[in-house]
C-alpha cells in the first residue's frame, strides 16, 4: 500500500487513474480503525478498481477539544490492517494539509445537521462536511463508502452531494457488531469491562422492538426502547427516536421506512447506534 501525505501528489495519481478508466473508491475515516472500517475497505474493492482510504483526524468536526486530544490515534496498527486488507492507497495528511490557517467556509445543509448529534454537538456537521467535501475534491472518487453506524453523517453527505452535484455515488455498509451485538466504534477502547456490558443495551433496545415491530405501534415501540436503556443509571441517555428513514422527521403516511436512532453516554464514553426497519 503506498502512502501519500500530499494532496497534490494523490490528486495527480489518481486523475492518471481516471484516464485510464479506473473506478476510484473512497473509504473515508479518523484512524484507529477496526472491523468496521475494513468491511467498508472490503465493500469497496469488491465495487471498484482503486481503494483508497484516507485516515484524518479532522479537528473541525470536534466541539471539545478534550474530545479531539483523548481520540485514538493508532496509525502503525492502522497502516498494517490496511496492507492486510490489501488497500492500494493511503492518504494521511497532517492537519496544514488539509486547512489553510483560517479557513472559516462551511456549507449548510439546514434542519439534518442540526437536529439529534447536531443539537448535541452544533457545528459538528459542519466540520464533517467541510472536510468530506475537501477529501472529494482530492480524491474525486468514482463511489465513496459510509458506515450505517453514523446514520445521521450518510443522510447530511447524501444532501451535500445533491445539493452540490458532487459526481460521485454514496455506498451505505451495514453496522459492524462484536458478537455480543454492541457496535463496534473507536471509542469503545474508552469503555471498562462493566462499561462495556452496559453499553450492550443500546443494541439490545434496538434488536428487541425488531423482533416487536410487527405487533406494535411506533409510540409503543419507542416506550419498550426507553424501559430497556433506563433499566440502568449509569446509562445517561441523550435520545432515543424513531423517525422517518429518508428524512428523520417525524413519521408520516408518506414515510417509506423507519429508522431508530439511540444515543448515550456511559462512563466518559458517547456511544450511538441505529437500526432501520422496512
Ligand atoms: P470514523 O468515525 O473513523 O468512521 C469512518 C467510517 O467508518 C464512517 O463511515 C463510519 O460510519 C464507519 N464505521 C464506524 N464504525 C462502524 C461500524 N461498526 N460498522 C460499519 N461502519 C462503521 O465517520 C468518520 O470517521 C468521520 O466523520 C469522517 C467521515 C471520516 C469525516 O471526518
Amino acid at each position: 500500500m503506498k502512502i501519500f501525505t500530499s494532496k497534490a501528489e494523490l490528486s495527480h495519481l489518481l486523475t492518471e487513474l481516471k484516464k485510464e478508466n479506473k473506478k476510484i473508491g473512497l473509504v473515508p475515516t479518523m484512524g484507529a480503525l477496526h472491523s468496521g472500517h475494513l468491511s467498508l475497505i472490503k465493500t469497496a474493492k469488491q465495487q471498484t478498481d482503486v481503494v483508497v482510504c484516507s485516515i484524518f483526524v479532522n479537528p473541525t468536526q470536534f466541539t471539545d477539544q478534550k474530545d479531539l486530544e483523548k481520540y485514538p490515534r493508532t496509525v502503525s496498527a492502522d497502516i498494517e490492517k490496511l496492507t492486510e486488507a490489501a488497500c492500494d492507497y493511503l492518504f494521511l495528511p497532517e492537519v496544514t494539509e488539509m486547512y489553510e490557517e483560517h479557513e472559516t467556509w462551511h456549507l449548510d445543509i439546514g434542519y439534518l445537521e442540526n437536529m439529534l448529534e447536531g443539537a448535541i454537538r452544533p457545528g459538528h456537521y459542519q466540520g464533517v462536511t467541510q472536510v468530506v467535501f475537501k477529501l472529494f475534491q482530492i480524491v474525486n472518487p468514482t463511489k465513496a463508502f459510509f458506515g450505517q453506524k453514523d446514520y445521521q453523517q450518510v443522510l447530511i453527505i447524501r444532501k451535500m452531494v445533491e445539493i452540490l452535484n458532487l459526481p460521485v455515488e454514496l455506498v451505505m455498509c451495514p453496522i459492524e457488531r462484536n458478537k455480543e451485538g454492541l457496535a463496534l466504534s473507536s471509542r469503545n477502547v474508552h469503555l471498562s469491562e462493566t462499561e462495556k456490558s452496559k453499553a450492550l443495551l443500546l443494541s439490545k433496545s434496538l434488536f428487541t422492538i425488531r423482533d416487536l415491530s410487527a405487533q406494535h405501534t411506533p409510540e409503543e415501540l419507542k416506550a419498550i426502547a426507553l424501559n430497556i436503556l433506563k433499566s440502568d443509571a449509569d446509562i445517561k441517555l441523550d435520545y432515543f427516536e424513531l423517525l422517518d428513514k429518508d428524512t428523520l422527521t417525524t413519521l408520516n403516511n408518506d414515510s417509506k421506512g423507519m429508522v431508530a436512532l439511540v444515543a448515550a453516554t456511559i462512563g466518559k464514553t458517547r456511544l450511538i447506534d441505529n437500526m432501520i426497519f422496512n
